[in-house]
């Protein structure tokens, strides 16, 4: 059964206050806050078994190795990732698309083009800019539509026999819609087989059920911090027989076979891309979230997330003085809303809103091309979690009603 008062009560921050008032964490998008069995887990491994992996023989390394590698084995049975791919650790969401571009450059020639889509997180926009560094090619962005969802009728159009590359985000961080990104990938490989695709899943992990094997992508990213997990994590699921072919972007020691002045050869995968010692605490520390999310079921939490995104966006459509932007409807989306109260700087608007304790995004999201589309500099944007409750909506309404009177 799903109770969120017992489910807070694993959150140790969410006992702060913040300026006299019980915090309100609506940054969830930013970052999730961490429950108190991955902290645990953190400080288990330096105060219990803190060692390098893969290079010791003593118990220390082993227990450690151990620990680190069956993350590997959580994560794909957290997302359902069959035989075919393998998982990488990185640093964060952006690290693991660096990779894969830098992995894709070999494959690119002046008649290539790479599709990106208007709705993209920086992240998924420059790695592929600085690539025109070292290739020529075109580069297309598909529209997103008014709801806030890829145009899969224009991505599909913009895909042709010469698109090498197709990356696209599962989850809108600024507008919180679900692309159907099973159907997308169909269509797309209907298109070009040979295409390769990417799912940038950063907003996804955690809030419903991810199936990599499913919507059959040849990579997906994401970081742990966004899904309960560490900060300094990334992951890189990719297609086995696509990353053995791949040149990694960093070298060093762990990575490799054999070398000499002249040369090295690089170890199988995944290793050839975990160059030099990883996060290895912060990777064992994410594990535990994860089993914490399954402990209380992908199923469970997005239901519970669909009503707060009806509560919400009932209470924000009520008010005569916010733009929301992005879909109105609670199908098919997370609870992260976007918004600009007339008159107001969103700046202003998250700062006031600190006064109360309520903690928001302002700013553009990472995503300056959605707001040259929206025509706004920049946005306010709150993103629910799981562990947020309809009280915490009722006070976070007030307090824009009140920043509204302030200002008038
Ligand atoms: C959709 C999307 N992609 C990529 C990123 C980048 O994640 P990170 O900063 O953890 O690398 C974010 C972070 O906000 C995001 O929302």
């Amino acid at each position: 059964m799903f109770n969120v008062s017992d489910i807070r009560k694993q959150f140790p921050i969410l006992k702060r206050k913040i300026n006299g008032k019980n915090l309100i964490y609506f940054d969830n998008a930013a970052t999730t806050q961490k429950p108190r069995v991955m902290i645990d887990a953190l400080v288990e491994y330096y105060e219990n078994y803190n060692a390098n992996i893969h290079r010791g023989v003593h118990t220390l390394s082993q227990e450690a190795t151990e620990k680190y590698e069956n993350v590997r084995n959580t994560i794909k049975n957290f997302l359902h990732v069959s035989e075919e791919y393998e998982i990488i650790f990185t640093k964060n969401d952006t690290e693991s698309i660096n990779i894969v571009a830098y992995g894709c450059i070999e494959l690119i020639t002046e008649e290539s083009n790479i599709v990106l889509t208007d709705l993209e997180h920086h992240s998924n926009i420059v790695p592929w800019q600085i690539l025109r560094k070292y290739r020529k090619f075109e580069t297309r962005y598909a529209k997103f539509t008014n709801e806030g969802y890829i145009d899969i009728d224009d991505l599909v159009d913009k895909v042709d026999q010469n698109t090498k590359i197709v990356s696209i985000s599962y989850v809108s961080n600024t507008f919180g819609s679900i692309n159907d990104v099973e159907t997308i990938i169909r269509k797309i490989r209907q298109k070009n087989p040979d295409a390769i695709i990417i799912v940038d899943g950063a907003q996804a992990c955690g809030h419903f059920d991810v199936n990599i094997t499913q919507i059959n992508t040849d990579f997906f990213t994401f970081s742990a911090h966004k899904c309960l997990g560490p900060t300094g994590v990334g992951i890189l699921i990719g297609k086995k027989t696509l990353l053995q072919e791949m040149t990694p972007l960093m070298g060093g020691g762990d990575m490799i076979k054999t070398v000499t002045r002249e040369n090295t050869t690089y170890a199988d995968i995944p290793y050839k891309f975990e160059a030099g010692t990883p996060n290895i605490a912060d990777v064992i520390a994410f594990d535990a979230s994860i089993k914490f999310i399954q402990s209380i079921g992908v199923e469970n939490i997005k239901v519970y997330e669909e009503e707060l995104t009806k509560y919400m966006l009932e209470k924000l459509l009520d008010i005569n003085f916010l733009t929301l932007y992005g879909s109105k409807s609670h199908k098919k989306r997370l609870p992260i809303f976007s918004f600009n109260i007339e008159g107001v700087h969103s700046h202003d608007v998250g700062t006031i809103l600190d006064d109360f304790g309520i903690a928001i995004r302002t700013g553009h999201n990472c995503t300056q091309i959605i707001m040259n589309e929206l025509k706004v500099n920049s946005v306010a944007r709150a993103s629910l979690c799981f562990y947020n409750t309809m009280e915490e909506i009722d006070i976070f309404i007030n307090a824009l009603k009140e920043i509204k009177k302030i200002f008038r």
